[in-house]
């Protein structure tokens, strides 16, 4: 058994903010190259200040902990702090993470900011893209390749 914090255990237990959203602003999904996890990140942004936020991982312990904290750490925030949180402020936010599951914690620094590029362009922000050079490591091509039936596995 993997030595997790308390913290990552109980936002394992009880994830904040878990769910599909109706009508985001913007949608990121991003995968995990070593292991085939996955995170749709689901933003609702009012005056490029992030008010809502969603996620559905299908991952382990690690990527489910790192996707509720993140979004507990980006709402409220506007989008340019949003993009300042990395996968080190989340593992650290959780107490750390054991070092074989660091990986996990990409996926919520992504998440966030492939949901923030598809705002963005869903806006024409073309030069706000430009400026904050967004840069996506693992992003996934935007479709549900499961279907409500398919949940449960
Ligand atoms: Fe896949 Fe953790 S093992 S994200």
């Amino acid at each position: 058994m993997l030595n997790y914090s308390s913290k990552v255990l109980e936002h394992f237990r009880n994830p904040r903010n878990m769910g599909r959203m109706e009508n985001p602003d913007g949608v990121g999904k991003v995968g995990n190259p070593q292991c085939g996890d996955v995170m749709w990140i689901y933003i609702k942004v009012e005056n490029d200040v992030i008010t809502d936020i969603k996620f559905e991982t299908f991952g382990c312990v690690a990527a489910i902990s790192t996707s509720s904290m993140v979004t507990e750490l980006v709402k409220g925030k506007t989008i340019e702090e949003a993009l300042k949180i990395t996968n080190k402020t989340v593992t650290e936010a959780l107490g750390g993470l054991p070092p074989s599951k660091l990986h996990c914690s990409v996926l919520a620094e992504d998440g966030i900011k492939a949901a923030i590029l598809d705002y963005l362009k869903k806006n024409n922000r073309i030069e706000d893209i430009k400026r904050l050079n967004l840069k996506i490591k693992n992003e996934e091509e935007m479709s549900h390749e499961f279907d409500e039936g398919d949940k449960g596995d």
